[in-house]
């Protein structure tokens, strides 16, 4: 058996920052290496994702993983005994023909990806190579530009308001701890703003601030008045960055904008955000529309696709054939790549060569359900993805990734140099 020879697969129950099980798994080689990874889970999926195993019942609120640690150790664990670890798409390609379903119902996306990605870690741990080393081959990568969230909202703090994340790119930013350090000022000038006027209600799932904001422009009012307080420049220096994730308050070509009291159509939608796009310094805007409104989607993207990222999550839902036919009838110009919305790595990898192909951008991101876990680091710098996109500048499931960027950083020839203006859509926007 050679070194590389899978041995043993091991599931086990652990937990997520939502205080809900989750499913590790472990990977041992014959050689002795090992690479163990969690799946994370989402709050606000699209409906063509992968699906996490749940046993349902009284326990956890239903959220419990024995069915799918269960399948890990089992079934999972006899499939992948003895293939070669470092070959992904094999052991990929066993994953999903052993599951069978479209959407991984059968095992459990959240068993298969953590299986996969465990996988990786082993075959990365067997070369002695960090897992970005090993997935980047002889490339050279370049630090990935974070997009942090400053505001939850929608699906990740009670519908406070309807958008479901404010966030901030540093768009000026010329190194990735710069970045960092100029978020960290914008979350703390957005506390002080929000505590000065009573309006700050606590801490959303991805760690921003939980507001108490009567509407979606007065998040982005304050959002603006943060970047100056900290110093820096809207637009120029740090830009904005919204999740409309309007799937969860849009179907049917009807949109339901509950704090702003009324109901608007796919054509109102897209006025309203290019309303917005007029006035604020927004740099990207991910699921403008429903994941059911691909017509809408090419329309927003012909609108503002030259100006600004519209990028497809709940819509593309890291699905390479969606992608595909995104691309055909131009919606979106970006596509978020999170490893569970697919189930392996190999078919999430093949959104991004999609993506690539349709001369898209993309953007590597956890879920607002996360862990200690960063894999979704190393899957950023190994594949050459330019953005990467874990929630906010606090709580230790999102440190936990800014600061595993901030070592590999230090191991760059590049060193923490970021990608150039011109590898992003808003380049002609900003600077
Ligand atoms: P999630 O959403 O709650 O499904 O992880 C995060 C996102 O929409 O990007
Ligand atoms: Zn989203």
């Amino acid at each position: 058996m050679s070194a590389t020879a899978i041995s043993s697969v091991t599931g086990r129950r652990v937990w997520n920052s939502r205080a809900r099980p989750t499913v590790e798994v472990e990977v041992a080689l014959a050689g002795g290496a090992r690479g163990r990874a969690i799946a994370p889970a989402g709050a606000s999926r699209g409906s063509g994702e992968a699906v996490d195993l749940r046993d349902g019942g009284e326990a956890f609120g239903g959220y419990g993983v024995e069915r799918a640690v269960t399948a890990a150790n089992g079934e999972i664990a006899a499939a992948l005994e003895g293939l070669d670890a470092r070959d992904q798409e094999g052991a990929d390609r066993r994953l999903v023909a052993l599951d069978g379903t479209a959407d991984k119902s059968r095992l459990g996306g959240n068993a298969t990806v953590a299986a996969s990605m465990a996988v990786a870690h082993a075959a990365a741990a067997a070369q002695g190579l960090p897992l970005w080393r090993h997935l980047a081959d002889d490339a050279e990568p370049v630090m990935p530009l974070p997009e942090i969230q400053i505001f939850g909202g929608g699906a990740h703090a009670a519908r406070r308001v309807d958008v479901q994340d404010f966030m901030v790119i540093a768009v000026g930013a010329s190194e990735y701890a710069e970045a960092l350090d100029w978020t960290a000022e914008v979350y703390r000038a957005a506390r002080a703003i929000m505590t000065e006027r009573g309006l700050l209600a606590g801490t959303a799932d991805e760690g921003g601030h939980w507001p108490a904001f009567d509407g979606n422009e007065q998040a982005l009012e304050t959002l603006v008045e943060a970047i100056e307080r900290a110093g820096l420049e809207p637009g120029g220096q740090v830009g904005i960055s919204l999740d409309v994730a309007a799937s969860e308050f849009g179907a049917d070509g009807r949109y339901r904008l509950a704090r702003d009291g009324r109901t608007l159509d796919t054509d109102g939608m897209c006025d309203l955000l290019g309303g917005w796009i007029e006035r604020f310094p927004i740099v990207s805007v991910e699921d403008p529309l429903a994941e059911d409104d691909f017509d809408g989607l090419a329309a927003f993207t012909r609108a503002f696709g030259a100006r600004v990222q519209v990028m497809g999550d709940d819509a593309l839902v890291s699905d390479a054939a969606r992608v595909r036919q995104a691309a055909e009838a131009g919606a979106c110009n970006a596509v978020l790549l999170k490893p569970n919305q697919a189930g392996t790595l190999t078919e999430c990898r093949a959104a991004l060569e999609a993506a690539r192909a349709a001369g898209y951008g993309a953007v590597v991101s956890a879920r607002s359900g996360e862990t200690e876990d960063v894999t979704v680091v190393h899957l950023a710098l190994g594949w050459g993805v330019e953005q990467l996109k874990v929630g906010s500048i606090a709580h230790g499931e999102r440190t936990a990734k800014w600061n595993e960027g901030l070592r590999i950083a230090e191991a760059l020839p590049s060193g923490g140099r970021l990608p150039p203006r011109a590898a992003f859509p808003w380049g002609t926007r900003c600077g």
